[in-house]
């Protein structure tokens, strides 16, 4: 699995870096390739000779060395890699990385690189646990940096708690399944899918809209499982609080009409979900100025225009209508009667009924009860247990996998 692959390691300052000669040792073993770039505070702890001998391959420090720019800059030392893994990861290393800081040659390559990047962080607990780099490792997370450890136990500093640099094997474990994971089959690889996202917001006026309760948390959550895959997504999102997923395009709009657009610019697809809360109306003639109150005690007249409909246009026959078209019923009664008219409605091929009534804590929440409907057996009822956004996200895409399959999950 290893043989073969190049790693980056980037070895920053902490007293535990003396552990990750152990973790060059066992990688090398395993046929890796490792270049390794020691910070500053790295060669406080390990020294570049006992690093070079390990790796076999020379020791990279200085971002305005001759000999280290002349031999291989730092752009080819971050593009050359597999994947970069960044052992010990310290609080400082953390926190330039979260602020795109590139002072010295590690985190130039960090951020010259657009490889997949593991962190492995070792810190006193009380760091660990600081806001700052609980904020800092949010930022990463959200960008798609991954994480082992740290592991809880006594410290070097004398405490106990989080921050111990996770152990040689666990290291090398994380190592091994991101490239399991990567070669692993990708049932959807060459399938293009389109995922409608969050709420719209449809203007009243220059400051006032109208908008509804959606998160956005289920729409993206299925996008993250369609890319997962190997499908080929592009997101388009309403407004949400939710960061951009990695390893898809995303597309930001506000109203349904520029949803629309930015639906029909992305077909074709094979797939297409609307998770998306679209509004079904917006102000006819949205004001341009802000509507302001007067003594007189007349309200706004708002009259009210259809939007289009969306998932109404995708399942519409025609060439360009992606293969598998999956709607959303949110419904707070008659959840299945309502569900199965919207399908046949709206020529959808599934719909994936939910009870959004305010106890079922289906908005802005993180669980979600699935109907799913389909139109080649209607009768088929099939109820998915109450589960997180993510399960249900996954659930789907196993479906979609394995109707594509043409198997029965
Ligand atoms: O008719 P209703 O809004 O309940 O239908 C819900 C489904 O239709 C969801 O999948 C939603 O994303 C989609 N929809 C759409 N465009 C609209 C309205 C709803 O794509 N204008």
């Amino acid at each position: 699995m290893l043989s073969g692959k190049n790693l980056l390691l980037i070895i920053s300052g902490g007293i535990a870096a003396y552990k990750v000669l152990e973790v060059i040792r066992r990688l090398r073993d395993r046929g890796m390739m490792i270049r390794a770039v020691l910070t500053e505070g790295g060669a406080q702890f390990v020294t570049p000779l006992s690093v070079a001998a390990l790796t076999e391959n020379r020791v990279y420090q200085d971002l305005f060395s001759l000999t280290d720019e002349a031999e291989m800059g730092h752009i080819r030392l971050s593009r050359e890699a597999d994947l970069v893994l960044v052992a010990p990861a310290s609080a400082d290393l953390i926190a330039r990385m979260a602020s795109g800081m590139a002072n010295d040659l590690a985190t130039t390559a960090l951020l010259a690189t657009n490889k997949p990047v593991l962190i492995a962080p070792a810190m006193n607990v009380e760091m660990w646990n600081h806001a700052a780099t609980r904020a800092n490792i949010a930022t990463l997370e959200s960008r798609g940096v991954m994480r082992i450890g740290p592991a809880s136990g006594d410290l070097a500093c004398g405490e106990f708690g989080s921050g111990r640099l996770s152990e040689p094997a666990d290291i090398i474990a994380a190592v091994t399944d991101f490239f399991t994971a990567r070669t692993a089959a990708k049932p959807l690889a060459g399938k293009r899918a389109i995922v409608t996202s969050g709420p719209t917001h449809e203007p009243i006026d220059p400051v006032r809209y109208i908008a509804n309760r959606s998160s956005g948390k289920q729409g993206h959550a299925i996008a993250v499982a369609l890319a997962a895959a190997g499908a080929e997504v592009t997101l388009i999102s309403g407004p949400v609080a939710l960061p951009d997923p990695s390893g898809m395009a995303v597309r930001h709009v506000e109203t349904a009409r520029e949803m629309m657009v930015a639906v029909q610019d992305s077909l074709p697809a094979d797939i297409a979900v609307c998770a998306a809360a679209v509004a079904d109306w917006r102000v006819a003639s949205s004001a341009g100025q802000k509507l302001k109150k007067d003594e007189s005690g007349q309200m706004p007249d708002l009259r009210f225009a259809e939007n289009p409909d969306i998932l109404a246009a995708l399942g519409a026959p025609g060439p360009n209508r992606p293969a598998l078209v999956i709607g959303f019923a949110a419904e707070t009664e008659n959840l299945l009667a309502h569900a199965r008219a919207k399908l046949v409605r709206k020529g959808c091929d599934w719909i994936l009924a939910n009870d959004v009534t305010a106890e079922s804590g289906t908005f802005g929440g993180d669980h979600n009860q699935i109907h799913l409907i389909r139109q080649d057996r209607p009768q088929d009822d099939d109820v998915w247990p109450r589960q997180d956004k993510k399960a249900v996200a996954d659930h789907l895409v196993a479906q979609i996998i394995a109707h594509f399959a043409g198997t029965k999950p």
